[in-house]
């Protein structure tokens, strides 16, 4: 399973880019106001396309970048797609346009999502559909030409405890297997993710499953055992990745066992 990084900040992303474990990134508009305000905050003026230009450049061939459109009709969205294609994708082939997968916000007209996918894939621009919440939706974004789908897990399983009237903190753990109190079929997050998984290999579409909105560790656990073909995740549930208290007493243990004989086989000198 591929990661990526779900941020705009680039001291996170050279981190994973150091370290050897990141496969692309995805922002959307919340991402890049939270990290305008933070710039803000510190008394700093953000220059945003300098930023963007970064990460496409930071990140490099082969490891995707995703660009948010902001309007809602099929129209604008694709006369932004494609500027930011044409803007950003020069620096290092790694631009995919991310449009939702529906903007209607009254019920009338769905197909905006739908049409700007279309028009936007049939020009050779690659699409992440954004704001996957069903298979339904995940399907018929593959079948307008998106390359990348991506199901918003952690928000599904949010969605599901509101309705269930549970009290929870945003990165609480939510079982997999859900809680049997949901009436749409899904069951939570990561199953959402397994279905759109099952379907599409089913019917051989070559669409990937991004798995989004990963609350902690556990869940990108289960987001691989569910198949899925990415995983973006904020910084902090990368890190948390790593954690173990025993690990942590095994490194201070390796530490003080180190003798003076074995640091004389290195040619190190101790401190003491
Ligand atoms: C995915 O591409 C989205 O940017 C993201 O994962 C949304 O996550 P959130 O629900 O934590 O905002």
């Amino acid at each position: 399973m591929k990661i990526f990084l779900d941020t705009c900040n680039l001291s996170e992303l050279r981190q994973a880019m150091e370290a050897g474990v990141l496969d692309g990134c995805t922002t959307n508009p919340s991402l890049i106001k939270a990290e305008v305000d933070r710039e803000k905050k510190a008394g700093r003026k953000i220059d945003l396309d300098g930023q963007i230009e970064e990460i496409c450049r930071t990140l490099g061939k082969g490891r995707p970048v995703s660009l948010e459109v902001f309007s809602i009709d099929s129209e604008n969205m694709v006369t932004e797609g494609e500027f930011l294609y044409k803007r950003f994708n020069p620096i290092a082939n790694n631009v995919f346009v991310k449009i939702p997968v529906n903007t209607s916000v009254d019920g009338k007209d769905n197909s905006h999502g739908l049409k700007a996918i279309k028009t936007l894939s049939d020009k050779g621009i690659p699409i992440n559909t954004t704001l996957i919440m069903t298979p339904e939706q995940a399907l018929l974004a593959a079948k307008a030409g998106a390359k990348i789908v991506s199901p918003f897990a952690g928000r599904v399983d949010d969605f599901i405890r509101t309705k269930a009237g549970t009290k929870f903190e945003k990165d609480d753990y939510f079982p997999a297997g859900g809680t049997g109190r949901d009436d749409s079929g899904i069951v939570s997050g990561v199953d959402l993710v397994k279905k759109i998984v099952e379907i599409f290999g089913a019917h051989k579409i070559k669409t990937e499953v991004l798995a989004g909105s990963i609350r902690n560790a556990r869940q990108v656990r289960e987001l691989a055992l569910a198949g899925a073909d990415i995983a973006t995740m904020p910084f902090h549930v990368l890190n948390d990745m790593l954690k173990h208290e025993k690990t942590v007493e095994g490194t201070i243990k390796f530490s003080q066992d180190t003798v003076e004989e074995y640091r004389n086989v290195f040619r190190i000198k101790s401190k003491k």
